[in-house]
């Protein structure tokens, strides 16, 4: 664990006992209860390798009555629990922080119907994305997000984060997308919207509550999700700016140029290319460095007419001086290397050693400034601070990191990074989610008045405390 979490104190929870184990094993058969210590092991510690629990048990059910069974009796032995899904969190909220139950979707992965019609997908939670996505293939269909993580996370993972991802900026928000879910409540109550209703106003729309909840107000059991089409043509540029002047530019023209085409405008920085070159051994497509990289992508249904819309924007760009070099994929194999360099940074950082990560919305005009203000404050402590992310939704990366955990880089880190972000009245949480990193700073983005209704919802819907505790909201 890394020292700003070390100073959490475990609630008033009961530990797990041999009759609670024995009640497990009949509600889940013991396939389902993993108890070795070195099985366990894997579920205890985060993607980053940041968090690390101390669980004894992980719970494995395999059906929505069987999650209600077991949170029933957690509720009454007031047992905590920490849901994971496919692990891939990046704020510790998927692992647990003393030795709360973990309760593992991984075997929830049936996929429940597809209406070739309305193209309603709904499944299990613990269906692996790419996996929904390979199913979903010979429909000509796709999941409305992307990710780099979608071999391994969930969608209720997804859900419960509220993920948004590669393509939000055409698909849009998990918000919008899921239409029906199917939750249990802490005291093990079902609560069944798995609807696929594209229009229901019968009072409150409670399966928002579960979207973004990170775990903290039920597990998420099944997902009614709106499936897009795959789209017919698909256009993958990689392009270089020298300034963030001539990015945000290079925005404005292509909202203009390629419209509804426009699937991603993503950018990197020079430091994270340099990172995925010196970390994977990746090669920039490009010949000269360039401070800002973009990639841009199209979805469209006929490949000539969204030609000829990229060629329009990139003559614009390029005869107004905005880009100074760029490359187009000529095929689905370019297309996935262009999109390995912006996919795989998260990666390669983690080879740096120790990542001091930053997920933030901020106005486009002083996205950028926050990147560099930090590299100008941690220059003589940290190895690379670094900015990437989804640019076209004002969702700025901010990584910076060392070889090991550095209380003097965390210093000049931290609170700054909060300040800047609320003094331009930005999100501290723009997508990955408070987790355990983050719940005691949920002020710089929230006034007082919504932490205390979050904190009364919490209270009606987990009156003991019991799922995810120290996260998120506390
Ligand atoms: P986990 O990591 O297992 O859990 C995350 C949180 O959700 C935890 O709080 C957990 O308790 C809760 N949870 C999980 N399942 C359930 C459930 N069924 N019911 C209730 N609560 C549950 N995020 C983005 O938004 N955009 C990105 O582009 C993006 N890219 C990533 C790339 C990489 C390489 C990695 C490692 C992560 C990335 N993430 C991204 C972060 C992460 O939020 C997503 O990967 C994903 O949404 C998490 O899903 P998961 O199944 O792994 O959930
Ligand atoms: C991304 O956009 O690559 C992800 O959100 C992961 C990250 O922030 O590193
Ligand atoms: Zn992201």
């Amino acid at each position: 664990q890394q020292k700003p979490y070390t100073h959490i104190q475990r609630g008033n929870f009961n530990q797990v006992e041999g009759e609670d184990l024995a009640v497990f094993e009949r509600i889940l058969t013991s396939s389902g209860v993993i108890t070795d210590h070195a099985d366990v092991d894997r579920y205890n510690q985060d993607w980053m390798g940041k968090f690390r629990g101390q669980s004894t048990v992980v719970l494995r059910p395999k059906s929505t009555e069987e999650v209600a069974a077991v949170l029933r009796h957690c509720h009454q032995r007031r047992l905590a629990v920490s849901t994971q899904g496919g692990n891939t969190g990046l704020v510790g909220g998927s692992v647990p922080l003393f030795d709360e139950i973990i309760l593992s979707t991984e075997l929830m992965n049936d996929i429940i119907s597809l209406d070739d019609v309305s193209r309603i997908l709904t499944c299990q939670a613990g269906c692996v994305l790419e996996q929904l996505n390979t199913y979903l293939e010979p429909h000509d269909l796709m999941m409305p997000l992307d990710l780099g993580a979608k071999g391994s996370c969930h969608i209720g993972g997804n859900v419960a984060t509220n993920a948004g991802g590669l393509r939000f900026l055409r698909y849009g928000s998990l918000h919008g997308t899921v239409l029906g879910l199917e939750a249990v409540l802490a005291d093990g109550t079902v609560l069944n919207t798995l609807s696929g209703l594209r229009k229901d106003n019968t009072g409150y729309d409670l399966k928002q509550l579960f979207i973004g909840s990170e775990g903290t107000l039920g597990v998420v059991t099944g997902v009614a999700i709106e499936a897009v089409q795959r789209p017919a043509a698909t256009n993958v540029a990689f392009l270089a700016c020298n300034s963030y002047e001539q990015l945000q530019h290079t925005f404005q023209a292509a909202k203009h140029h390629l419209g509804e085409i426009l699937s991603a405008f993503e950018f990197l920085d020079e430091g994270s290319m340099d990172c995925t070159t010196a970390n994977l051994g990746l090669s920039s497509p490009l010949q000269t460095p360039a401070p800002f990289y973009i990639l841009i992508e199209t979805h469209g249904s006929v490949q000539e007419h969204d030609f000829a819309k990229l060629e329009g924007f990139l003559e614009t760009v390029m005869s107004d001086e905005l880009v100074v070099d760029g490359t187009v994929a000529q095929d689905a194999g370019q297309a996935s290397a262009l999109w390995g360099i912006r996919e795989r940074i998260t990666e390669a950082l983690q080879h740096d050693g120790t990542v001091y990560k930053y997920d933030v919305s901020l106005p486009l005009p002083v996205l950028y400034s926050l990147v560099n203000e930090m590299r100008s404050r941690v220059a003589s402590v940290a190895t690379r601070c670094v900015g990437y992310g989804h640019v076209g939704d004002g969702n700025l990366h901010l990584n910076i990191t060392s070889s090991e955990p550095n209380e003097e880089l965390f210093g000049l880190i931290e609170p700054f990074v909060y300040e800047f972000t609320a003094k331009h009245r930005g999100s501290i949480s723009a997508e990955h989610g408070l987790g355990v990193m983050k719940p005691h700073h949920i002020h710089y983005s929230k006034p007082a008045e919504a932490i205390h209704l979050m904190k009364q919802i919490k209270a009606l819907m987990d009156p003991h405390g019991i799922l995810n505790p120290y996260k998120t909201i506390v």
